[in-house]
């Protein structure tokens, strides 16, 4: 675990050897020195050119999540958004907006948060998700915040020791455990058809940015495989831990129509469920990504 003892601490944000360029076509506003940017002067309503998808995909590996404010767009936009970065997937569990490819989370005084526990989404498809934007529609007068840890920093701060230990490990990442809890046994099985458990490496490399980052989260991963039922565990303990440290996180304060963009693929994230008795609602696109390697 990174020893928060021993600071200030340098956090590497971009790859070793690669250095900070400036970015031409919009503002650049850091959330925190290793994750995370307010972004300024882009309109995602309209569908960006082939530059600026580049600088924002730049941005979006250089700072892993990115924040972009008063965006008054539409589910159809949202979309449109996300899909310049790939497919689409449709979520086979939560409940959909205006599109199929849109989750919407609506929180009330009668249905509370369940995304408080760190995961990064959809890890239990054998093909998990590249990146997600997530469009604030309403949020609490104070309350509702999202944070987002970075997993690369995560994996770098780990001792020698455990680096060495987790090399080549395979965890299995499974729907049951969160979404199947809702189910009878028998609906488990039968979409376990459709959904079988995925085996990803617990450290997987980041295929832009060749980054290793710590790939195992604790709403979906069950075990590590190969090792005894406590061993794994322990190990999975110590791994998860990782996500909760403060100096790898960013926390966004949401205010209606800001969004988010993330890239999954090296970060973990949690809706901080503090806003019991109000409204919250969220939409968000998912974008497939590849085979963890
Ligand atoms: C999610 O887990 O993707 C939703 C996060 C949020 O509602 O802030």
């Amino acid at each position: 675990m990174l020893r928060t003892h021993v600071g200030p601490r340098e956090l590497r944000r971009l790859p070793e050897g690669v250095a900070p360029r400036p970015y031409h076509r919009f503002e650049v506003a850091p959330l925190s020195p290793a994750i995370g940017a307010e972004i300024a002067g882009v309109d995602l309503g309209t569908p960006p050119d082939d530059e600026l998808l580049a600088e924002l995909h730049r941005a979006l590996l250089e700072w892993r999540v990115l924040f972009f404010r008063d965006q008054r767009i539409d589910a159809r936009q949202h979309a449109a958004f996300a899909r310049r970065w790939g497919e689409l997937e449709v979520h086979p569990f939560l409940p959909q907006g205006e599109l199929p490819e849109i989750v919407r989370f609506e929180k009330d005084a009668r249905t509370g948060g369940y995304e408080n526990i760190w995961h990064s989404d959809v890890s239990w498809r054998v093909v998990p998700s590249m990146g997600s934007v997530l469009r604030c529609i309403e949020t609490p007068a104070c309350g509702g915040d999202t944070l987002w840890a970075d997993m690369a920093c995560a994996y770098d701060a780990l001792p020698a020791g455990v680096r060495q230990r987790i090399d080549g490990l395979v965890a299995v990442h499974d729907f049951a455990g969160s979404f199947g809890l809702a189910m009878t046994a028998q609906q488990i099985d039968e979409l376990r058809a459709q959904y079988p458990p995925a085996e990803h490496p617990v450290v997987r490399r980041h295929p832009e940015t060749g980054r290793r980052t710590l790939y195992v989260n604790e709403i979906f991963t069950s075990h590590v495989k190969g090792l005894d039922p406590d061993e794994s565990e322990a190990l999975l303990d110590l791994l998860f831990r990782q996500a909760r440290v403060p100096e790898l996180q960013c926390r966004f304060r949401w205010t209606p129509d800001a969004v988010a963009f993330w890239d999954n693929r090296a970060t973990q994230h949690y809706a901080v469920s503090d806003y019991a008795g109000q409204r919250r609602v969220m939409e968000r696109a998912t974008i497939v990504g590849d085979r963890p390697f």
